[in-house]
């Protein structure tokens, strides 16, 4: 399919450095648009040709309304200038795509970790488990730097709070000792893993975000057991 115009509707600024932009999707092209959750969006502006196509994942649930959601952290160069964009702005964009989608059966178990930025595919996945609740247990473990980068980590605390099927566990590197985060500190290790995973042979694992970080994810899920056929990875960066 070709590029298509859309144009950006509301930001909202999740953190610091991260802010999510609302994309309106033409109503010819909603039916192209429609995704399943953890695949993105490639975008590129057309008043800088020159900048080329970054990808995007979609942090919104598919809800049908011709919209759809990404968040951008001001990083890098197309990163910053994405960050930059408001309502009003028009993109061109690719229809979605992507392999990073659920494929559990329902009797897995589903276990999501996500480092810095790469937590936004996590969004639209917990947004559908919601609508269509697993028999099983899902467990989401984020990872960042600092507590006030910490994207959508309310929402997941109110999922958590909402769904007996859902444990919800962030986890910040570098906090300073006199920092008020009261929550865990230190990287996601094979403990916290452990922990997560009840059974390596009935468990589907995603990691997202870095690729140091998603690499490490799968090499500690392997020890753990995990098949690797039960790995799925998105990596940027
Ligand atoms: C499938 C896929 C999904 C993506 N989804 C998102 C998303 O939801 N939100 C998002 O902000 N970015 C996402 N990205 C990254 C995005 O495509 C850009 O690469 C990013 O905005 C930085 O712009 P740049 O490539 O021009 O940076 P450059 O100036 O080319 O790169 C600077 C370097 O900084 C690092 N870096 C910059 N931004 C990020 C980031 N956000 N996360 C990790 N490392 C980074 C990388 O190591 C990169 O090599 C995704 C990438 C892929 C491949
Ligand atoms: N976040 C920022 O403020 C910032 C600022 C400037 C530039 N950058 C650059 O932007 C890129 C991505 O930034 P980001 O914020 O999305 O991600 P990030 O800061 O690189 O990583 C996000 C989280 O993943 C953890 N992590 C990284 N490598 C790991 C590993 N091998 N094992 C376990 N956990 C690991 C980090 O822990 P640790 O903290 O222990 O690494 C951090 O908690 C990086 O290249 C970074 O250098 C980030």
């Amino acid at each position: 399919m070709d590029w298509i115009e859309i144009e950006i509707g509301e930001v909202v600024q999740e953190t610091p450095i991260d802010r999510r932009f609302v994309l309106r999707i033409p109503a010819a092209h909603a039916a192209d648009f429609a995704f399943e959750p953890g695949q993105f969006v490639t975008v590129r502006d057309p008043a800088h040709p020159d900048s080329g196509q970054r990808a995007y994942s979609i942090c919104s649930a598919p809800n049908g309304t011709g919209t759809l959601d990404v968040t951008v952290r001001d990083m890098g160069n197309f990163g910053h200038e994405f960050y930059g964009y408001e309502t009003g702005t028009k993109l061109l964009a690719k229809a979605p795509q992507g392999r990073f989608v659920l494929a559990n059966a329902p009797d897995d178990d589903i276990v999501m970790v996500g480092g810095g930025s790469g937590i936004t595919p996590f969004r639209s996945y917990v947004g559908h488990l919601r609508s269509n609740p697993p028999e099983t247990r899902v467990w989401l473990l984020q990872s960042s730097r600092t507590a006030d980068q910490f994207i959508f980590r309310g929402e997941f605390e109110e999922a958590a709070d909402a769904c007996d099927w859902f444990t919800y566990v962030p986890t910040v590197t570098r906090a300073e000792d006199d920092d008020p985060w009261t929550g865990r500190r230190g990287r996601i290790d094979e403990a916290l893993l452990r922990g997560a995973i009840r059974d390596p042979e009935k468990t589907v694992f995603h990691a997202c975000g870095p690729g140091v970080f998603v690499k490490e994810m799968l090499a500690t899920a392997a020890a753990i057991g995990v098949p690797k056929e039960r790995c799925k990875k998105e990596q940027w960066g």
